[in-house]
């Protein structure tokens, strides 16, 4: 059964939800515009701000109904490890050739449900970060620190390694706004010019 509910966690997160609005509604592959991230990020960037709030909304939505799944099912099972394989499928979408986006909304949706006080202090920073610097990817990349930062000095849970593997993916997902920041053309949350990378 745990087998099972993880697969369908990540085949909810596999719905390429900034994809399907782009081709949908505006005929084009948001794969191949602005940062090419089907994410609400370059949804905004590319598609504008109503279509970005529908991929955010649904894109979290994603990670909140797999971390849910146990509690639907009354299993006494981590809602985290459902939530995190809904963002597996996010990143690695198996309905779009495994070309996804990089877990920041999804990993919201996880937590909403996983961990309510760690959504908060997480995504607090998050949006601190973007105040502070204007780049998403740095207020994304530090939800990463966040999580396990908070997992390490709280007593009640205890995914130190899972979030340090997290960490890792999240910087791995980001490696081209890391090339493009170190190249000082990556594009700030209230830049209009698209990239290309
Ligand atoms: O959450 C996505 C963000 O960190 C980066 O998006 O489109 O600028 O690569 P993008």
């Amino acid at each position: 059964m745990f087998w099972l509910l993880l697969f369908a966690s990540y085949l909810i997160g596999s719905i390429p939800t900034a994809l399907i609005v782009g081709k949908l509604f505006f005929g084009v592959d948001i794969r191949e515009l602005g940062s090419k991230n089907p994410g609400a990020t370059n949804t905004l960037r590319v598609l504008g701000k109503k279509s970005a709030i529908f991929v955010l909304l649904i894109d979290l939505g994603k990670g909140a109904l797999a971390a849910s799944l146990p509690l639907f099912l009354h299993l006494d099972t981590e809602p985290l490890y459902f939530g995190l394989a809904a963002v597996v499928g996010h990143c690695f979408p198996i309905f779009a050739g495994f070309r996804g986006g990089k877990a920041i909304a999804t990993t919201a949706g996880a937590l909403l449900i996983a961990d309510l006080s760690l959504l908060i202090i997480a995504y607090l920073i998050f949006f601190l970060v973007i105040i502070l610097t204007k780049y998403v990817f740095l207020g994304s990349i530090s939800v990463g620190f966040s999580m396990f930062i908070y997992d390490f000095y709280s007593a009640n849970v205890n995914f130190e390694l899972i979030f340090l593997l997290f960490l890792f993916f999240l910087i791995y997902l980001h490696r081209s706004n890391i090339r493009n920041f170190i190249l000082g053309i990556e594009p700030k949350i209230n830049d209009k010019n698209l990239k290309n990378d």
